[in-house]
């Protein structure tokens, strides 16, 4: 096991990235499982890192069915924050380059956490993404007997009353410049009591509020995913490889697929900015732990397998919007 930055590797280090290309470009069963990590250098802050507080709330807090029983008007807000981010941030390069092995690769298979919609915004074949905590941009209806579900929902703001608020930084000037976002995920800045008739109605039962088609804490992850992930484990042979990247891998069922595919044979590649962030199962020899920023050592890693990448239309890296984890 090595600790590695792809771009000024150790001669050890180099020697554990040509072992791990090594084994990549051998494999055929592969697995990678994703988390916020991924999207750090996108600039959307991952859930327990310094970003993890959202006003006064633990971001976590929010993410239940009972918080949003509660209160559904703040936790709309907070997610149409992060619907709105989201959609503002671009898919860095490591986005393309799990895109790209997905492609060039029959038998990878890639389990995303990520509910931000930049892996689908990478192009990454959707029959080859499985979304374990659904997206931000599907939103359902909230009332149980309603099976209301709407894919692909972009609209920003969902409903007038989740507008981001702006601020003019100066009334003498006209200048469109002039207006600025404000910054909701600040407790100081105010925003208002929101309740049922400002929220967004289900169309079809037209009773229920809409919610954010995400797996909160104490839902069950999306059943088709879950079926076709079983099925792909259970295909013939074993599988040679999971990656786990930019994730704290603290959160289960996902976090069980590490130790599942260990199961059937896989050896684990860890690709995380903190050494601490191993699998609850630690590393074994053969393991890979390759330290830093997803966005920058992933690309760099795979390029012998996947080649250099040359569309990435709508990517981050290297503009001046975009920022570290944080
Ligand atoms: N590159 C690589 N790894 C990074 C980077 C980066 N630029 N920035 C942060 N990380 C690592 C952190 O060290 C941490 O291990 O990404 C991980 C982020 O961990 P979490 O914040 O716990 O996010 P995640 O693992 O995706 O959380 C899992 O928990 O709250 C729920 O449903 C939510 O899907 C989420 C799940």
């Amino acid at each position: 096991m090595a600790s590695s930055t792809a771009h000024h590797p150790s001669v050890a280090q180099q020697a554990e990235i040509e072992s791990f290309q090594d084994h990549l470009s051998k494999s055929t069963r592969i697995l990678a499982l994703l988390g916020a990590g991924l999207s750090a250098s996108s600039g959307l802050p991952t859930f327990r890192g310094a970003g993890g507080l959202w006003r006064t709330h633990d971001a976590t807090d929010l993410a239940t069915p009972e918080a949003f029983s509660r209160n559904p008007g703040l936790v709309w807000q907070f997610y149409s924050y992060r619907r709105h981010m989201a959609l503002k941030a671009k898919p860095n390069p490591a986005h393309y380059a799990l895109a790209e092995l997905a492609r060039q690769k029959d038998g990878f298979l890639t389990l995303s956490q990520n509910v931000d919609g930049l892996s689908p915004r990478a192009k990454h074949p959707e029959d080859r993404l499985k979304l374990l905590h659904g997206s931000l941009f599907d939103v359902k209806c909230f009332e149980f007997f309603c099976n209301y579900v709407e894919r692909n929902n972009y609209t920003d703001p969902i409903v007038p009353a989740l507008a981001i608020p702006t601020s003019e930084e100066d009334p003498t000037t006209t200048s469109a410049l002039a207006v600025r976002e404000l910054d909701i995920s600040d407790e100081r800045v105010y925003i208002p009591e929101l309740d049922y008739e400002h929220l967004p109605k289900c169309p079809k039962c037209k009773r229920g509020l809409l919610r954010p088609g995400v797996v909160w804490f104490g839902e069950a992850l999306p059943s088709g995913v879950l079926s076709d992930i079983d099925d792909w484990m259970k295909q013939k042979g074993k599988v040679d490889l999971i990656m786990v990247i930019g994730t704290s891998a603290k959160v289960y069922p996902a976090a069980g697929y590490v130790d599942a595919a260990r199961a059937k044979g896989a050896r684990v590649a860890v690709f995380n900015m903190d050494p601490n962030d191993v699998p609850a199962s630690g590393l074994y020899e053969g393991d890979w732990f390759f330290q830093g920023d997803a966005a920058q050592i992933l690309p760099e890693i795979l390029k012998p397998v996947i080649g250099e990448l040359k569309e990435m239309p709508d990517a981050a890296a290297e503009q001046d919007d975009a920022v570290t984890d944080g």
